[in-house]
């Protein structure tokens, strides 16, 4: 196993990243799919897929902190990057952490709010509830399109570093070498 240098990121960096953005991704369509549903049971069928999700994500980007907090090394930012790139890099790192904390808190505010995990999880014949009459439901909306605002700015920077700077920018978060 390879712990991350100050040119790359290690196996299990690369791991919790290419990990997380599979997970997210498909939180982001279960999400959207289980609000534009138009039965319960296609709801909550949908429902019984992106719970489970959510729970993983959580522990993986637990994980993620008390890696980088207590066993990695983090590379040093891309040379010759303007410090306003590098900021705004940062902060879009910050962002993702925040946006998913909350995104689980919302999600699970929700589901506790509105008693719906024995209709989702339990009981065949349970009413599903209208989860837009609990507080949570708005900011989990909300923070389902800052994701993808996220997402895309994250993956166009990539882009731009890997085909306009052309610094091969995309090796350090992929495995070997
Ligand atoms: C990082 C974690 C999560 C992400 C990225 C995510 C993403 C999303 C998105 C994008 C939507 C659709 C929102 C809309 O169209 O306005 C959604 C809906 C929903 N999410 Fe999550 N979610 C996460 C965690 C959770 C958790 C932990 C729970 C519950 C324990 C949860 C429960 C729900 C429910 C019940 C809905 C459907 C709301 C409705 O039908 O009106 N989510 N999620």
């Amino acid at each position: 196993m390879q712990m991350s240098r100050p040119d790359r990121y290690g196996t299990v960096a690369v791991s919790i990243h290419w990990l997380s953005a599979i997970l997210i991704l498909a939180l982001l369509g279960s999400g959207f799919r289980a609000a534009n549903a138009m039965d319960a049971a296609t709801k909550a069928g949908v429902l019984r897929f992106h719970i489970p999700i959510a729970i993983m994500i959580l522990f993986l980007t637990a994980f993620r902190i008390v890696w980088w907090w207590r066993f990695d090394l983090r590379p040093r930012p891309v040379a010759g990057l303007p410090a306003w790139q590098e900021r705004i890099a940062r902060s879009v790192h910050v962002a993702f952490y925040v946006v998913i904390f909350g995104m689980i808190a919302s999600g699970a505010g929700m589901v506790i709010l509105s008693g719906a995990a024995s209709a989702i999880f339990g009981l065949p014949d349970a009413r599903l509830p209208n989860f837009t009459d609990y507080a949570p439901r708005a900011p989990h909306g909300l923070g389902g399109f800052l994701l993808v605002a996220l997402l895309v700015f994250h993956a166009g920077a990539a882009l731009y570093h890997q085909f306009v700077r052309r610094d091969r920018l995309l090796r350090r978060m992929w495995f070997g070498g």
